[in-house]
C-alpha cells in the first residue's frame, strides 16, 4: 500500500500530533515552538486512510540550516525535525514513507545534505543516516585549572559578559559568532535568526524554578568573539554551596573557549560545571590533561548526516588524503544514490562520477555520511560492519574522508 505524504495545511493538528508524540506537558508556548524556525511550508503529514479522526498519522518537519563541512566550505542543509507517528500508525511504515518523501523533496530542492539528531539510536541507520559526529558531556570541578600555555597572550586579551540570552539583540550576536567560527570547526550548524529565538523562547511554565538560560560572551576589541550558553542550578550540601552549573556549545576560536572555560568554573555558589556538548577532540580536554581529570565524562551520538545526493555532497567538502575508489553503494531510500560510483580525493578536491569498472568495495550510502564530516570510519573495518573486495581500498576511502580534527558536535535541533 502507498502511503500518501502531504504538506501540512493545520498548525494546530500538527501541532496536537506533535503532542501526543512527545507526551510531554500542554502549554501555551508550544505554538510559538512551532512558529519559530519551521517554515509552515517545511511541515509534512500523514493521514492513513484508517487512522485516527483527530490527528495525523505521521508528521515531520525541515529547518533550513547551515552546516560547515571540512575545508571550511558552509553549505545548505535539510534539518529533519519533528518527526512523530501517531502512537495507533506505528510500524505499518509511516516514517519509511516520510524518509522516502523527505529524500525526494530535499534532492529536488537542490539540497545535497540532511541532518539530525536521533532520539533512538536504532531508528535513522537504515535510512542511510550515518552517526556524523559525537559529542562528550563533561563534569569538571569549581576552579579546575586549565594549561594551555600557547593560548595565554591571546586569551589575556579576551573578556567575557554575562548576558540575558532573552534581551533584544542577543541572539543576533550569537549567530553572528557562530557564523564566523564555524569554518575553522567543521560540522558546525548555523540555524537560522528564527532559530535562536527559539533557543532564547523560555515559557516561565517550562521554567517553574529554574534560572533563565544565560549567555556569557567573549569580546576582544570591542568585538564579540564567542559565545557559550550557561544555566546555574541551586545545591546546599552540608550548609556549603555545591550547584551546578550546566554549559551548553562553546562557541568561538580556541583562546576564546579558554576564556569561556575558566569563567563557568569559576562562578561563585557552584561547585560543579556541567559541559554538554564538547567535540572528540575538543582542546578542553588537553587543558585538563586528558579525561581522568573530570568528574565524569560520557559519550554520545551528536549529528546524524545522510548525503542525499551523493554526486553533489561528495566535492562540496576537501580531503586531506588521495583516493581512488570505485564502490558499489547501496541506497535503498534514495535509489538514485545507488550503483556503482569512482570516488576520487586529488589535492584536497573530491569527485564522484558514475562508472561500469567492477566495484573494489561495497558500502551502504550511512558508512559516507558517518565520515562525512572527518569522523573515523576506519574502525567499521576492523568490526566487521564493512568488507572490502581489493584489500586496501577501504582503508584508503576511510583515509580520504579522516579529518586531522574530530567534527564539531551541533547544537540539539
Ligand atoms: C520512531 C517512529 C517515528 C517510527 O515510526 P514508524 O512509522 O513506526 O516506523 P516504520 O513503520 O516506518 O518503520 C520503518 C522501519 O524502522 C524500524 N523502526 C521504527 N522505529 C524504530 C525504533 N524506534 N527502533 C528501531 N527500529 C525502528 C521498523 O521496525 C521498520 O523496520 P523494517 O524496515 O525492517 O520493517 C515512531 O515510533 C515514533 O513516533 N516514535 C516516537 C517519536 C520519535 O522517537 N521520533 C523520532 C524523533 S528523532
Amino acid at each position: 500500500m502507498s502511503i500518501d505524504v502531504r504538506p501540512s495545511e493545520d498548525a494546530a493538528t500538527y501541532l496536537a500530533t506533535d503532542q501526543l508524540v512527545w507526551f510531554g506537558e500542554v502549554t501555551d508556548a508550544d505554538a510559538e515552538h512551532l512558529r519559530l524556525g519551521l517554515p509552515e511550508d517545511q511541515r509534512f503529514v500523514v493521514d492513513l486512510p484508517d487512522g485516527p479522526d483527530d490527528l495525523h498519522s505521521g508528521i515531520y518537519g525541515v529547518r533550513p540550516m547551515e552546516m560547515s563541512l571540512p575545508g571550511g566550505a558552509l553549505v545548505a542543509i535539510a534539518g529533519l525535525t519533528w518527526v512523530g507517528v501517531h502512537p495507533d500508525a506505528r510500524r505499518r511504515g509511516v516514517l519509511a514513507a516520510m524518509m522516502t518523501d523527505h529524500l525526494a523533496r530535499t534532492r529536488d530542492a537542490g539540497t545535497a545534505l540532511s541532518a539530525l539528531h536521533a532520539s533512538e539510536a536504532a531508528i535513522y541507520g537504515r535510512f542511510g543516516y550515518g552517526n556524523a559526529v559525537l559529542t562528550h558531556q563533561v563534569t569538571l570541578g569549581r576552579g579546575t585549572t586549565f594549561t594551555a600555555p600557547h593560548l595565554e597572550d591571546e586569551a589575556a586579551a579576551i573578556t567575557t559578559h554575562l548576558l540575558d540570552m532573552a534581551a533584544p539583540g542577543v541572539t543576533e550576536r550569537m549567530r553572528a559568532c557562530q557564523l564566523a567560527a564555524a569554518p575553522d570547526f567543521p560540522g558546525t550548524i548555523v540555524g537560522s535568526p528564527d532559530f535562536f529565538s527559539l533557543m532564547a523562547h523560555e515559557a516561565p511554565e517550562q521554567l517553574r524554578d529554574k534560572e533563565r538560560r544565560r549567555i556569557l560572551l567573549a569580546r576582544r576589541d570591542g568585538q564579540d568573539i564567542g559565545f557559550t550558553g550557561l544555566r546555574r542550578e541551586h545545591k546546599w550540601e552540608n550548609a556549603r554551596p555545591s550547584g551546578t552549573v550546566v554549559v551548553g556549545t562553546l562557541c568561538g576560536s580556541p583562546a576564546a573557549r579558554l576564556a569561556l572555560a575558566r569563567r563557568v568554573v569559576d562562578l561563585d555558589l557552584m561547585g560543579t560545571t556541567k559541559l554538554e556538548n564538547l567535540g572528540l577532540d575538543d582542546p578542553l580536554l588537553g587543558w585538563i590533561g586528558g579525561p581522568r581529570s573530570a568528574g565524569s565524562l560520557q559519550t554520545w551520538d551528536s549529528t546524524w548526516v545522510r548525503l542525499v545526493d551523493l554526486e553533489a555532497a561528495w566535492p562540496l567538502r576537501s580531503y586531506e588524503a588521495d583516493c581512488d575508489v570505485v564502490v558499489e553503494v547501496v541506497d535503498r531510500y534514495a535509489p538514485w544514490n545507488a550503483g556503482r560510483w569512482r570516488l576520487t580525493a586529488s589535492s584536497g578536491i573530491g569527485s564522484a562520477t558514475r562508472t561500469d569498472a567492477d566495484a573494489e568495495l561495497a558500502l551502504d550510502i550511512a558508512v559516507l555520511g558517518a565520515g562525512y564530516l572527518g569522523h573515523s570510519i576506519g574502525g567499521l573495518l576492523r568490526a566487521g560492519l564493512v568488507q572490502d573486495h581489493r584489500s586496501g581500498s577501504y582503508a584508503e576511502l576511510a583515509r580520504a574522508m579522516r579529518t586531522l580534527v574530530a567534527p564539531e558536535p551541533s547544537i540539539g535541533f
